[in-house]
């Protein structure tokens, strides 16, 4: 019998279909429903690219009017999950208090096991209107402040500046965060939405997995990266300490520098040219231009010594900081974009379902039996 081939990470492994996003290595560019990423953050605001991964087309102007009326009108959470939200220690990561808000949004839903595919683009809508509210109620409470009602007259994206520090910026800021939004917005089967899948494989409920899907962003080598990317730069400090902090790190054999690296991409991140031009217009505009020095000779010292390119995650994370918003909030946004495509993910794996249960190579101790609890020996 020939050995089974395993393959760490799912790495190079076609696990099924997809006909919502395509990320080509070799040209660089990835692909929502056929549009170019970046055609769609030039082009359209957050709420049409929802629009377009739900219903695989860009909406009119009559389709985007109703579907932002029914996003809207539903921003509002419920006075039993603000009262859960004001139960949470100051200190709890925002991941794990949005994981348990959304996980809770599932108990107050009496459709929740309704999986047909009109149920859940209703359940996905509920949840991206009310992902916003919860994010900056927590980021409110655990300051000692009140939440901020939202409001049904801005965007999303306007909405949820106004929600998190009480004022909408100037365009260029927003239009920015609209954009980074669109880049984060879905990414084909990466680690959290491959999530998502697995759990709604078993016919479990868009709630079960978005909060699992949640807990996979979390990590450092996916989400949190946008996280890890700022405190690194907090680390550096200064353009003049970032050659020597870069060399030492390199040195040392196992040191990840966070924002570098990518499953797929091998040759640079699609989205990045993109985004970094955004996080350059913060940087001019809101005096962080330090910040661009220090990530600059990072990525062409990444480049010459290890062949690798910067990822989405490195310049959003200075993005965010300088709009203003609290590092451990970052990933938490990454969600209020992602759960967008997650829920396209669940919608499209439940269409044509079968339950994901992949084969391991046991290489445990052989058969053996059991002793009776007098003879068995300590380990
Ligand atoms: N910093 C330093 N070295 C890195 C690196 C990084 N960010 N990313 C990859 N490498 C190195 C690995 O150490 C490995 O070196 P080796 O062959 O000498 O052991 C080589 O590049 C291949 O990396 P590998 O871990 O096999 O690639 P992967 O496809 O499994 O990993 C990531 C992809 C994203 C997990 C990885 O690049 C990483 O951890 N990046 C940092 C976290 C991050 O930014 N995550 C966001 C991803 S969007």
């Amino acid at each position: 019998m020939t050995e089974p081939q395993i393959a760490k990470g799912l790495a190079g492994i076609y696990a099924d279909t997809s006909r919502i996003s395509k990320v080509f290595d070799e040209t660089n560019t990835l692909t929502y429903y056929g549009y170019p990423v970046q055609e769609l953050a030039a082009s359209c605001r957050f709420e049409e690219v929802a629009y377009l991964l739900w219903h695989g087309e860009l909406p009119t102007g009559e389709q985007l009017k109703s579907f932002e009326q029914h996003e809207r009108g539903q921003r509002k959470i419920s006075p039993k999950l603000l009262t859960v939200l004001r139960q949470f220690d100051k200190d709890a990561h925002p991941m794990d208090t949005l994981r348990t808000a959304v996980s809770f949004m599932g108990t107050e839903d009496p459709t929740w096991a309704d999986n047909a595919p009109e149920a859940n683009l209703k359940k996905a809508l509920r949840l991206m209107a009310q992902i916003p509210t919860i994010i900056a109620a927590d980021f409110r409470l655990r300051n000692g402040k009140e939440p901020i009602a939202p409001r049904e007259d801005l965007s999303m994206a306007e909405n949820f500046f106004h929600m998190y520090f009480g004022e909408v910026p100037q365009k260029e800021v927003v239009r920015c965060f609209d954009a980074s939004l669109t880049f984060y917005a879905e990414h084909s089967f990466n680690a959290s939405t491959f999530t998502a899948r697995v759990i709604v494989s078993s016919l479990s409920d868009i709630y079960a997995a978005v909060t699992g899907a949640i807990g996979s962003l979390k990590g450092p080598l996916h989400g949190g990266a946008n996280e890890a990317v700022m405190h690194m730069l907090l680390d550096i400090k200064e353009p003049s300490l970032a050659q020597a902090w870069i060399d030492e790190a390199l040195s040392g054999k196992k040191k990840l520098v966070m924002g570098f690296g990518h499953r797929v991409y091998k040759n640079g991140d699609s989205r990045v040219p993109y985004m970094t031009k955004y996080f350059h217009d913060m940087a001019k505009l809101k005096d962080g231009e330090k910040w661009i020095e220090i990530e600059n000779i990072l990525a062409k010292t990444m480049l010459e010594k290890k062949n690798i390119h910067p990822n989405l995650d490195y310049p959003v994370g200075p993005a965010y900081y300088l709009m203003g918003f609290d590092i451990p909030v970052f990933t938490p946004i990454f969600v209020m974009s992602r759960i967008t495509g997650w829920t396209a993910h669940i919608i499209e794996q439940l269409s044509d379902n079968k339950l994901v249960r992949p084969l391991a190579v046991y290489n445990g101790v052989p058969q053996r039996s059991v002793l009776p609890i007098d003879k068995r020996k300590a380990a």
